[in-house]
């Protein structure tokens, strides 16, 4: 990679490339491959543990590449339990109570492994399964293609979910686009759970600016399962759409941090910007793209100094998560929009991480 700001901006032509190489081996014997997607602004590497975003590479104002995502330099610590460092997030991301739903006049146990509840698609979700990795071209676009089958009963989900999930990169961007079909009606909601630190892990990410394009957000109980009513976000600290606000302006003013999920303006399935995160030291900028209705925004209030990539340890606050998907505990929330899949219909879900440069700071 070109450090030279000059060279970057000159070599205009695309030159995407996908190299692979062995990351490691599970306890059960599954060898873990490591893609590398590339352009001449950002490179990204995923792996196929977690179907896991491991690093993002974008440069800074001076033109130096950085790691922008939390994560660690080796399989192993990724094995183990960690907070979903990157991880694809399946079948449910987020939040169901209890674990229980009903569907069509049958009551549903999910794992609980939240406390009561059932997060991030249980004991073994999508993010502690091995896929099945393709490289793929449509059009003059190379894609990696991750696929894994979620078997009926698997967590406690109804149905055989057959997921792929493609990731590619177009200018500073990376597209992240997710499909699913099923043969049993089941709740759905994919999402990845990357933690970005512009500052390349250097420092907390309370000094990064947020814009929100979100007037309203769903309150939680101490469970932080949402008690069923959309809140305005005007006049608290959950607004970050009057104007963008640092994370530390008004983090003391949310017990806990925030954690929560964000009812996204003007969802109609359509791709929709929703976020811009700046930090100025480094001059970048990332912006979230997506299809999905709403985006749990969560400042890693529960990072305890696990020790991450180069050694660096993650302390509180260390980074924060864009999760775009439907809102949380929606399985058992009427009025909140649908996340059932039914049998001949297909999952389609579509997020954009773009990431660019403001120098004016
Ligand atoms: C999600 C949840 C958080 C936390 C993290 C993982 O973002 O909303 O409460 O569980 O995952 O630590």
């Amino acid at each position: 990679m070109n450090d030279d700001p000059e060279v970057l901006k000159e070599s205009n032509a695309p030159t995407p490339s996908m190299a692979s190489e062995y990351f490691g081996t599970t306890s059960d014997g599954d060898s873990i491959d490591l893609f590398t997607l590339e352009n001449d602004q950002i490179t990204v590497k995923i792996m196929t543990y977690g179907a896991t975003v491991t690093s993002i590479l974008t440069p800074d104002k001076t033109g130096k590449m950085g790691d922008v995502v939390l994560g660690f330099d080796r399989l192993a610590p990724y094995l183990q339990e960690h907070p979903y460092f990157g991880s694809t997030i399946g079948r449910y991301g987020n939040r169901i109570a209890k674990g229980k739903f009903i569907l069509e006049g049958k009551t549903y146990q999910l794992a609980t492994n939240n406390g009561n509840n059932h997060l991030h698609g249980g004991v073994k979700g999508f993010n502690r399964v091995v896929w099945q990795a393709e490289v793929i071209t449509e059009g003059d676009q190379e894609k990696l293609e991750m696929a894994y089958t979620s078997a009926d009963g698997e967590e406690g989900y109804p149905g055989n979910l057959k997921v792929r999930v493609q990731f590619y990169l177009d200018s500073g961007a990376l597209h992240i686009d997710y499909f699913a079909t099923t043969d049993k009606t089941t709740p759905i909601n994919l999402t990845n759970h990357s933690y970005f630190n512009l500052t390349e892990g250097a420092n907390n990410i309370l000094e990064h600016k947020v814009y929100l394009d979100a007037s309203r957000y769903t309150p939680v109980d101490e469970e932080l399962i949402p008690l069923g009513q959309l809140a305005e976000v005007s006049n608290t600290p959950f607004d970050f759409l009057a104007q963008p606000m640092t994370i530390g302006a008004r983090i003391k003013d949310v017990p806990g941090g925030y954690d929560h999920n964000y009812v996204l303006n003007g969802w109609d399935g359509n791709l929709n910007l929703v976020a811009t995160i700046s930090e100025p030291t480094s001059g970048r900028v990332l912006e979230v793209l997506t299809t999905e209705p709403g985006m749990q925004f969560y400042t890693g209030n529960f990072l305890d100094g696990i020790p991450g990539k180069q050694g660096r340890a993650y302390e509180q606050h260390y980074g924060l998560c864009l999760e775009t998907q439907h809102y949380p505990d929606s399985p058992n929330q009427i009025e909140f929009p649908s996340c059932l899949l039914v049998p001949g219909e297909e999952y389609r879900h579509t997020t954009i991480y773009r990431f660019s440069l403001d120098t004016s700071g």
